[in-house]
């Protein structure tokens, strides 16, 4: 398994091209499900997640093919209703194909997604939704078994308890070829919800609203393939934000806007850092000291609960006691042991983490546990004195593209090193 070797010390400086977002590109290859022909997705990111995505996709009977950030899907032959837990199991988001398999096939047997280092994390609000639409609902083995009785979802109005990223995504996919208007209150906000509901619309969906918490789906009888370039990748950006911050550095972030990233943006000036629209990016300068700053994870427009561990790592530099709590995953301070053994002072009660800043982090072997955990690890490591090693980097390769690939133009010093060297 590779590791990544940091020696830290060195400010970033330099201009970084922000990728494809993975949490847009998942469910928009998902949605090809909902219509035959050929479709090709452009500025998808090379990511491991993606490659999980294409394969489920080609177990379910489509053509899906990777190459230089390009996927092309083809549906031409029949397709199998049915994601097994071989696969399910390596990525919790594989449950995206759900609804499209039920709009599309009028039934579907998806493993249950299961447990997840970052908490419980289940699936009712997606299958109140299909129930709702007329779907019978069965748990069998592992499996949700979903059958819809005449073979076509209807419409229906659908309140979510919780405002679903994934759920909201399911249901709208599930409504695009439903009979009659489905309105979903309480939904995510997210902007990859916004851009999935530009892509049905593409597709010939109608769909209103989607950014709101109240989207609008009028049902229409069939869906047609087509090419479309996918939204960057704000948490992507967000995290060489922070790089940028705790490395006293000066980045510009090509190809991403203000507008997703606001609550962050926010945070890191209130930290002391400069971030100032430049051209078509964002150009974020640190600097000394950084200020105590205190975050609460929130559904969006909130502070995204993916920045979470990459802001508190920030917060271990900073000049005094900051507060970070997190709302929206029960169980998503796995970093903190870790940062803590390079020296952060980091105590957790509860939902909440007191972060007292520190002096300086000292090098040492940390162990990867999630995707956010393992880039707040490598931040970490640019700042710390000495070496580190950040073990177990599937993680980190299921949500960056070739991050030391991007970094190392940047002055880090940082190497990949394979196998269990
Ligand atoms: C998505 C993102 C993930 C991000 C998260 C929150 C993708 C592929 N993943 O994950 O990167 O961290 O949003 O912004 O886009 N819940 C239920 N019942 C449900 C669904 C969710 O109780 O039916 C709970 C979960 O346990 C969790 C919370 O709601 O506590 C948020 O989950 P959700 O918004 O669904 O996250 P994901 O869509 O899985």
């Amino acid at each position: 398994m590779d590791s990544i070797e940091i020696v830290g010390g060195n400010r970033l400086v330099g201009t970084v091209p922000i990728s494809g977002a993975k949490n847009a590109a998942l469910p928009i290859l998902a949605a090809a499900l909902l219509a035959d022909g050929e479709h090709v997705f452009r500025n998808v990111p090379n990511l491991r997640d993606v490659h999980t995505m294409t394969r489920l996709l080609e177990r379910l009977g489509a053509q899906a093919e990777y190459t230089d950030g390009q996927v092309r899907v083809n549906l031409s032959r029949a397709i199998e209703p049915t994601a097994p837990y071989d696969l399910v199991k390596q990525m919790r988001a594989s449950v995206l194909v759900l609804g499209p398999l039920v709009a599309r096939c009028g039934r579907a047997v998806v493993s249950l997604p299961g447990g997840c280092a970052i908490g419980a994390r289940p699936i009712d609000q997606h299958l109140k939704g299909l129930s709702a639409m007329g779907a019978d609902v069965e748990l069998h083995h592992g499996y949700v078994e979903v059958t819809v009785p005449g073979g076509r979802l209807r419409g229906s109005d659908i309140a979510l308890d919780f405002p679903t990223h994934t759920g909201t995504e399911n249901l709208m996919c599930a409504a695009v070829l439903a009979k009659g208007r489905t309105t979903l209150t309480n939904c995510a906000r997210e902007p990859e919800i916004e851009e999935l509901a530009r892509v049905l619309n593409k597709m010939g969906g109608r769909i209103e609203g989607a950014g709101t918490s109240v989207i609008s789906i009028e049902g229409v009888d069939s869906l047609h393939p087509i090419d479309h370039a996918i939204i960057p990748d704000r948490i992507e950006a967000g995290t060489f934000m922070v790089a940028a911050a705790a490395t006293a550095g000066d980045l510009l972030l090509e190809g991403i806007g203000f507008e997703p990233l606001e609550a962050v943006i926010a945070k890191l000036r209130e930290a002391g850092a400069t971030v100032e629209r430049e051209g078509d990016g964002i150009r974020v300068v640190g600097s000394r000291p950084i200020r105590p700053t205190d975050v609460i994870t929130q559904p969006h427009p909130g502070f995204p609960t993916d920045m979470q561990a990459q802001f508190m790592m920030l917060m271990c530099l900073a000049k005094g006691t900051s507060r970070i709590t997190e709302t929206v995953f029960e169980n998503r301070f796995m970093h903190v042991s870790e940062l803590n053994r390079m020296g952060a002072k980091i105590q957790v009660n509860g939902r909440t983490a007191t972060v007292k800043g520190v002096d300086r982090l000292e090098g040492a072997e940390v162990m990867a546990t999630d995707l956010r955990a393992s880039a707040s690890l490598v931040v970490a490591g640019l700042v710390a004195e000495g070496t580190t090693y950040v073990r177990r980097v599937y993680h980190l390769d299921r949500g960056y593209e070739h991050i030391e690939e991007k970094l190392i133009p940047l002055g880090a010093n940082i190497e990949r090193v394979s196998g269990n060297a």
